[in-house]
């Protein structure tokens, strides 16, 4: 366990070939996420409702995340992730119901984690979503799902791959078809990356997209500095409490600049908006930025077209 006392190193605790299940390393972080979304869920006029979060956090009877769900804080602090990610899950939301209207019948989420939007979203008729995650994560997400009764409502693809490696190959023979237009969401994956596996990931996509493919892209807190996470962790529920997990040791501090780097490589991206604007283009009024959280609420969100 890491106390909030000690100041751990960036990426300290990982190794180019290390691997997870969803109660340890980066995976723990997926079983978080979800906890926000279950929090979103709950939370006065939420933007969206996964009501498939709240089973996981059941499922994985973490004590923490538990007790967080079992008595949801109100307090700006309490709210603020629970918040954010109300307005991401909406912003990729939005993204692939768009690429639906646009024609585009392949759907890819990299770093899936517990994303449900397989189950959740309503995909035109032929659609297939195809999710990449280490095994155990996608393993852990079907079974709870299963032992719940849902459904997925598209055909629903699996790819059980390390995204650091030649995921496009089993990718590929899962099905996918990169003659036809796709539409990728790269959500909470990239703090997880070395600089030099971005770089690798945005070029494996850009060769799988067919002309008229789509990207949309969460830089969240890929670019946050160490001050900010120290913060972030002192006072954010989940990040750094539990024992199970420590942000900072877990990601990596990078250079990469996606919109940057998609624009130089034949993508056509879209006006950068951050947290704020997407909230205020969904109708909400902006809280007053707090400082602790002030680099996660300006992270980037960036959709492209091929
Ligand atoms: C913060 S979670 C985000 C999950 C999901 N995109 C969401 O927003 O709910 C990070 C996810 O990235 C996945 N991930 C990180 N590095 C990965 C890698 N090298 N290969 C496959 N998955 C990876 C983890 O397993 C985890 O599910």
């Amino acid at each position: 366990m890491v106390t909030l006392a000690t100041t751990p190193e960036f990426g300290s605790l990982r190794s180019d070939d290390d691997h997870w299940d969803i109660v340890s390393g980066v995976g723990y972080t997926a079983l978080l996420v979800a906890g926000w979304r279950a929090l979103h869920a709950v939370s006065a006029q939420p933007l969206v409702r996964d009501e498939y979060a709240k089973h996981f956090i059941a499922a994985s009877e973490d004590p923490y995340l538990a007790g967080v769900l079992a008595n949801p804080g109100t307090s700006d602090d309490e709210t603020a992730f629970p918040r954010l990610y109300g307005v991401q899950t909406r912003f990729f939301d939005d993204f692939f119901a768009a690429a639906g209207e646009a024609g585009i019948r392949q759907a890819v989420i990299v770093a899936a984690g517990l994303d449900s939007r397989a189950y959740r979203l309503d995909w035109p008729d032929g659609t297939t979503v195809f999710e990449v995650d280490l095994p155990k994560v996608l393993e852990f997400k079907t079974r709870v799902l299963g032992e719940h009764g849902a459904a997925p409502k598209a055909r629903r693809s699996e790819v059980a791959a390390d995204l650091r490696t030649d995921w496009p190959t089993p990718l590929k023979a899962a099905g996918f078809d990169p003659q036809s237009p796709s539409a990728w969401s790269v959500e909470g994956l990239l703090p997880y990356l070395t600089d030099d596996a971005q770089t690798a990931l945005f070029t494996r996509i850009t060769e799988l997209c067919a002309p008229g493919s789509r990207v949309a892209v969460g830089a969240l807190g890929s670019r946050l500095d160490r001050d900010q996470l120290d913060t972030v962790e002192a006072t954010h529920p989940g990040v750094n409490k539990s024992g199970n997990v420590d942000f900072s040791a877990l990601t990596y501090e990078t250079k990469t600049d996606p919109a940057q780097w998609l624009a130089a490589h034949g993508w056509a991206v879209e006006p950068v908006r951050n947290t704020l604007d997407l909230q205020a283009g969904y109708g909400m009024t902006p809280p007053e930025v707090d400082v602790k959280i002030d680099g996660f609420m300006r992270s980037q969100y960036i959709t492209a077209t091929r």
